[in-house]
């Protein structure tokens, strides 16, 4: 089963409602915005909880750090996956219970583990024996997943390249972790972000499923989480993607762990990136070259940043229609690198037209920078 590719789609609409609402829009808060729909991360949340029933939710922050974000998952009993200070600081600041965190990064300071422990949160993440051993100081208050690596060529980002222990040193780590009293509760694994098909989910939960079974013979304390990751893809292709048919091969791998294991997911770019659409203004054009070049109020060093840390194009929706020539779509900053879309043919656009990034919602106010020192598009919520 194949999901979206994240080639760049394009689409052009003259529908003048659709227009005379983001132009509202930007009447009321300016530009650039980006608009922030809670229904449809509700939407999204439920879709994925149908197709992944015995799974407990955790959404991963980074995707997204946003007060609203974090209030609509609260709203819907959903965790929160944390990997830094700044997240667990923005979950404090929404009253949000530690209880309902997991902390997933393999790599912390002492200091993070501390605070970590103040603010509540229980289950930690660790991918060999150093980190193991910073937890012995807090064995008696820690529960800990141990996150294997599997190297994925079908996920857009690899996230088994920086952490992951491999099977053997997985087994190596728990045993140790028996001998030197710390609580291993299960595995964790993240198979890539933007995965193309659900296989490599299967092979990862086959894998840490025969793994825990055999160390469950020796272990006194057997393991029975198991913490699938992320990697559930956004339809940037928009091509009505199908979840279910998605989860369908990872819910029958799951369906044969033994009943009483705890089952989680971190999911972040599937649930947030439709909620959030980008409206941008072109503030100015020019023909340099043949070409026809309109530079926008945002761009790569602001909100289209997952084009360049995420490697995402996002799918474009043009408000004109008609005769196109070749076109450039670049950001407002200094630099050649900010452009959002080259090699394109357009209609001919006019300064004011308003340009919309669809499925911007993960991984792209997350990775903004002031490069310009220019103000950052304004997030509000519909
Ligand atoms: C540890 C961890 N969990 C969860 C996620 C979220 O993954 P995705 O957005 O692919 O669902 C990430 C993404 O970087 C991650 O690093």
């Amino acid at each position: 089963m194949i999901a979206p590719s994240t080639n760049r789609t394009i689409t052009y609409t003259t529908d003048a409602s659709q227009q005379q609402d983001y132009a509202a829009l930007v009447e009321k808060h300016g530009s650039p915005l980006l608009v922030y729909s809670a229904d449809i991360l509700k939407r999204q949340y439920q879709s994925l909880n149908n197709a992944l029933p015995d799974v407990d939710i955790y959404y991963a922050v980074k995707a997204h750090p946003n007060a609203a974000i974090i209030n609509t998952i609260d709203e819907l009993g959903g965790g929160f996956d944390i990997a830094s200070a700044g997240e667990m600081d923005l979950l404090l600041e929404q009253k949000i219970s530690g209880r309902r965190t997991i902390h997933t990064h393999p790599i912390k300071k002492d200091q993070e583990i501390r605070d970590a422990l103040r603010f509540g949160a229980t289950t930690f993440v660790v991918d060999n024996i150093d980190e193991l051993k910073k937890l012995i100081p807090y064995k008696s208050r820690v529960g800990i997943l141990l996150r294997l690596s599997f190297r994925s060529k079908n996920a857009k980002i690899d996230l088994s390249k920086k952490f992951g222990c491999d099977l053997l040193e997985a087994e190596e780590i728990t045993l140790e972790a028996e001998k030197l009293g710390l609580h291993i509760k299960g595995f964790s694994f993240h198979v890539g972000s933007q995965c193309e098909s659900p296989s490599k989910h299967v092979e990862a939960i086959e894998a840490c499923h025969q793994l825990m079974l055999k160390l469950n013979n020796i272990l006194k304390q057997p393991l029975s989480t198991l913490d699938i990751g992320g990697g559930f893809p956004a339809d940037y292709s928009l091509s009505g993607f199908d979840i279910d048919a998605f989860c369908q091969p990872i819910n029958d791998a799951l369906q044969k762990l033994p009943r009483d294991w705890h089952l989680l997911a971190e999911p972040g770019r599937y649930l947030v990136a439709p909620s959030v659409t980008s409206i941008t203004t072109i503030s100015g054009k020019s023909l340099r070259h043949g070409i026809r070049w309109y530079y926008l109020d945002d761009g790569v060093y602001g909100s289209y940043s997952g084009q360049i840390f995420d490697h995402t194009n996002y799918p474009l929706q043009i408000p004109r229609t008609g005769e196109t020539y070749p076109s450039i779509i670049a950001g407002p900053t200094c630099d050649s690198i900010d452009i959002v879309a080259e090699d394109i043919a357009l209609p001919e656009l006019q300064i004011g037209d308003l340009i919309i990034g669809l499925q911007m919602g993960a991984y792209t106010a997350a990775t903004k920078t002031r490069f310009n020192s220019l103000p950052d598009a304004k997030f509000i919520s519909i």
